[in-house]
């Protein structure tokens, strides 16, 4: 069966281009039937300074957002990072494999380390933790949004460097992408991706805003002054992210909303996207409320750290005597 294995990290609120390169298509994986695996990378919130009072709250509110959103424990395996070992020890061993510039290159590390010397050094071995998530599992498929490319290009190399050294222990995944909603960008600047760290509070809607703060939002959002809603990257960025925006929000496509708003103007497109975004987060939020402090939310975990602990093992023990360690069983 097809293996799906993704993961949102706990560093801050979830906005909605997280949920359209990530969360949203997790939901529908899920529904396609394949057989999911959805984590919370928190040892990778780590390689940059968290507030430990935050980290510990953001890690349920993710896991809770997962669920809220409508992956459902019954059928996808949902667990925290750190719960699970064997992603650490996988990551070690794959360290060995990964070149030092490699590393180097991978452009998330340029711009998180800024030129300066003071990182933490797993912000510069982050990537490779990250294959170790995916081929600890033996994933096939890795929905992500556009950022992540390069990040699951590294892990099929290390994946096709060590079958080729040790014999064949991983499967290759594919990055699943969607052509739609992977690469949602700033509300104020269609240049820059739509991220929480941005000063701008006007850049991103939250999964967690209200509706008369989602409304203020995307009213504000900037557009350009040729008053058609079209979607062209190219002469029109401002306008083709908010048809991105609200085609993962409706499920209706480009060309059906281009339709729509033949000869009307940008003021209500945008008011109908306010409805659409409002229309998914009020109810997902109200579910999210019920669960985040729920013992249920706690054994979900715990199952899913058992599960997940059970698919790595065998993986792990395979890597580990590919490559001569000694083992005892
Ligand atoms: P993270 O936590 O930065 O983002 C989570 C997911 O959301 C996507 N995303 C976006 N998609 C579209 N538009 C945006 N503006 C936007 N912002 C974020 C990201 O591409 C990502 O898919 N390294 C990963 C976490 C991770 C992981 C993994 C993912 C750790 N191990 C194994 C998959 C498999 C990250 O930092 O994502």
């Amino acid at each position: 069966r097809k293996r799906v294995l993704s993961g949102i990290k706990p560093s801050g609120e979830l906005n909605i281009g997280g949920y359209g390169g990530a969360l949203h298509q997790f939901v529908n994986m899920q529904n396609e039937g394949y057989d999911c695996y959805f984590f919370v990378p928190d040892l990778h919130a780590i390689t940059v300074p968290q507030d430990p009072k935050l980290l510990f709250q953001r890690s349920k509110s993710v896991a809770a957002y997962y669920i809220a959103a409508g992956i459902d424990p019954k059928k996808a395996t949902i667990f925290i990072q750190s719960h699970v070992a064997a992603h650490a020890e996988l990551g070690w061993l794959l360290e060995t494999q990964a070149h030092f510039g490699e590393l180097g290159r991978m452009t998330q590390f340029k711009e998180k380390s800024g030129g300066k010397e003071s990182f933490s050094s797993a912000l510069f071995t982050y990537p490779v933790l990250m294959a170790a998530d995916i081929l600890v599992h033996q994933a096939t498929h890795v929905p992500v949004g556009d950022d992540q490319k390069q990040h699951l290009e590294l892990t099929r190399d290390l994946a096709v460097r060590f079958n080729h050294r040790f014999g064949t222990t991983f499967k290759v995944p594919d990055p699943i992408i969607q052509p739609i909603g992977s690469r949602i960008m700033g509300l104020d600047d269609p240049a820059k991706k739509m991220s929480k760290s941005n000063p701008n509070r006007n850049s991103y809607v939250l999964l967690e805003d209200r509706p008369d703060e989602i409304r203020k939002k995307i009213s504000r959002a900037v557009t350009d002054s040729e008053g058609t809603v079209r979607y062209d990257w190219e002469a029109k960025p401002e306008v083709s992210n908010l048809i991105e925006i609200y085609a993962v929000f409706s499920g209706e496509s480009v060309a059906a909303i281009e339709r729509r708003y033949e000869g009307i103007g940008y003021g209500p497109f945008k008011q109908d996207i306010a409805d659409a975004v409002i229309a998914k987060l009020a109810p997902m939020q109200s579910r999210f409320n019920d669960i985040v402090e729920s013992e249920e939310l706690l054994s979900i975990l715990r199952d899913g750290a058992r599960k997940a602990a059970e698919s790595a093992a065998s993986t792990l023990l395979k890597a580990k005597q590919a490559m001569g360690l000694l083992s005892l069983n």
